[in-house]
């Protein structure tokens, strides 16, 4: 990707304000150079995205906390379905903490329906794991 409105040292510093397991730096150096990777935002928040094909996928998303409840999300993930419609998406797909109801409920407003469930998804720094929604956006409905 191209002159990304955020550095990986930015991306980093909101994550870590948005996360219990935020990623590092260097990990977002490696997906801003990965094929299909759409960054969005500024330096309250932002969504990083993945297009393969027909699908785009939210990669991350995050608000930092100072921030929220203005409707940066809500406005971000709008802005990702039309960029990545633009890439020839027809659907985004993410998978979202199942005990995470600030994301769940903005991805309900934003159009998005749950259409599965990874069990013990994620792993918390605790060691404990927790099953993840698999919601979707059709753009064409
Ligand atoms: C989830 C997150 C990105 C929301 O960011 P935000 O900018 O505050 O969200 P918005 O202001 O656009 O909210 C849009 C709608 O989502 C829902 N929503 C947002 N936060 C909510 C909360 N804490 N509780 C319930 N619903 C919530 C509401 O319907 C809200 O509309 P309203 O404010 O008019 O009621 C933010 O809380 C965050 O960064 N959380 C930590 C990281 C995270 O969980 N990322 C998503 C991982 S999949």
């Amino acid at each position: 990707m191209d002159h990304p409105a955020l550095s990986p040292d930015q991306l980093a510093d909101i994550h870590a304000e948005a996360f219990e397991a935020p990623w590092d730096k260097a990990a977002f150096a490696r997906l801003l150079d990965s094929a299909g990777v759409s960054l969005l935002g500024d330096e309250r928040g932002f969504i990083l995205t993945r297009t393969i094909a027909d699908e785009a996928e939210i990669l991350t998303l995050a608000v930092r906390p100072s921030c929220r409840r203005q409707g940066l999300a809500r406005l971000l993930v709008e802005h990702a379905v039309v960029a990545t419609a633009t890439l020839g998406a027809q659907r985004m797909f993410l998978e979202v903490a199942e005990n995470n109801a600030a994301a769940i409920g903005l991805y309900t407003v934003c159009g998005f329906e749950q259409v599965g469930l990874r069990k013990n998804y994620y792993t918390r720094p605790d060691g404990s794991s927790e099953h993840a929604l698999v919601m979707v956006l059709n753009f064409l409905q």
